[in-house]
């Protein structure tokens, strides 16, 4: 599975920047497992892959990949210890909106990652991302709003209550977790900076800093990570800027000190470690679509009736279980977003 976008990152990567070496093999070549991501052209991908052997030999592939990293995360005490846990200050609401689904352990939720600036294994942004520093950390807002400003984050998040929000994140790559997000409604911020009667959508731009994520001296993405939802979407009351898990502060590998969390798309919709948050009139383009757009749309609501171009979407695996999957649920069972995509055609707004 290695292909052009993995060949241009072993050209390119500083090693030494990364901590973790584990996932390196021993001849130089990045880890091959664990990128599910990947980038293709449509020329690139070969009709064998659709084939049911090549789901076949996803599918193995997938499982061993799943374990490294879950051996990585059962070991995440090694990992745990070295970060410095700390407990949010104040009450944390608990919401109606929260799963009373099993909840992952935290050790899944924090050694098994996507977060490309730290590196493509999943087990590597926990390692690369320990000592992340966001203190002090400004976001700003602007664009058409009534009121553009740039903000200390914790003045930024001052004025809302803190709320445990319990949610099911399905990735595209197929697998799940249930996660114990603690945040703040986008609905009352956006409420609060008063989008003009201009603005359509809101583009959620990512921390753009080579000196503090190593893996941006790469061109494995186009930096910053770049994601968007359309004014009503990032109204509704599910959507979430969350800045812990498990009741304290978001670790870095998980997008400390805010990252977006919107449970009925695919969980690529989350932007981690957010700086800016810009209203504009235009659909914004979002990273992975910019990579691979005929993989990953705008839109990505989560949805078993259409699959990704390599793989089926019809079912997922919870994690840890990797053995077992599930039906995979329209809008990741969030149907109460369902009347924002009415009279869409969701084939082609994938
Ligand atoms: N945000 C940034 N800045 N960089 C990334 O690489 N990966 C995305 C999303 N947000 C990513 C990101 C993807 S592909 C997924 S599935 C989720 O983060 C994973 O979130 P988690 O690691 O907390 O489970």
């Amino acid at each position: 599975m290695l292909d052009c976008c993995r060949k241009r990152v072993v050209a390119t990567l500083p090693r030494a920047l990364l901590i973790k070496t584990s996932a390196v093999v021993p001849d130089g070549q990045l880890n091959p497992y664990n990128c599910y991501m990947l980038i293709k052209k449509a020329s690139d991908v070969r009709s064998s892959e659709i084939t049911p052997k090549g789901v076949y030999l996803r599918r193995r592939e997938f499982i061993q990949a799943s374990a490294a990293a879950l051996v990585a995360a059962g070991c995440g005490s090694l990992v745990g210890e070295a970060q410095t846990r700390t407990k949010l200050k104040g009450p944390i609401k608990k919401s109606p909106f929260s799963t009373t689904e099993k909840v992952n352990l935290y050790t899944h939720v924090t050694g098994y990652n996507n977060f490309y600036e730290f590196g493509t294994s999943k087990d590597e942004p926990a390692v690369n991302a320990r000592n992340f520093k966001t203190t002090p950390w400004t976001l700003e807002v602007e664009g058409e709003v009534a009121k553009p400003a740039k903000y200390a984050l914790e003045d930024f998040i001052k004025p809302y209550a803190l709320e445990e929000r319990i949610y099911r994140m399905r990735c595209v790559e197929a697998w799940s977790m249930v996660i114990p997000w603690v945040g703040i409604p986008l609905k009352d911020v956006i409420d609060k900076v008063q989008p003009t009667g201009k603005a359509q959508f809101v583009e959620f731009i990512t921390l753009h800093d080579i000196a503090r994520m190593p893996m941006q001296r790469t061109n494995v993405l186009e930096w910053p990570y770049v994601e968007g939802l359309r004014l009503d979407e990032a109204k509704h009351p599910l959507a979430l800027l969350a800045v812990g898990i498990y009741d304290e502060v978001l670790p870095g590998q998980n997008g400390a000190p805010m990252r977006l969390v919107v449970p009925w798309k695919y969980g690529f919709k989350g932007g981690k470690s957010i700086v800016k948050m810009r209203f504009v009139e235009k659909q914004p383009r979002n990273t992975w679509q910019t990579m691979a757009a005929h993989e990953y749309g705008f839109y990505a609501n989560v949805n078993p009736n259409v699959d990704h171009p390599r793989w089926s979407q019809a079912r997922e695996r919870r994690l840890p279980d990797l053995l077992a999957t599930t039906k995979t649920q329209m809008f990741n069972g969030y149907n109460e977003v369902a009347s924002l995509y009415a009279g869409m055609d969701l084939r082609k707004n994938y």
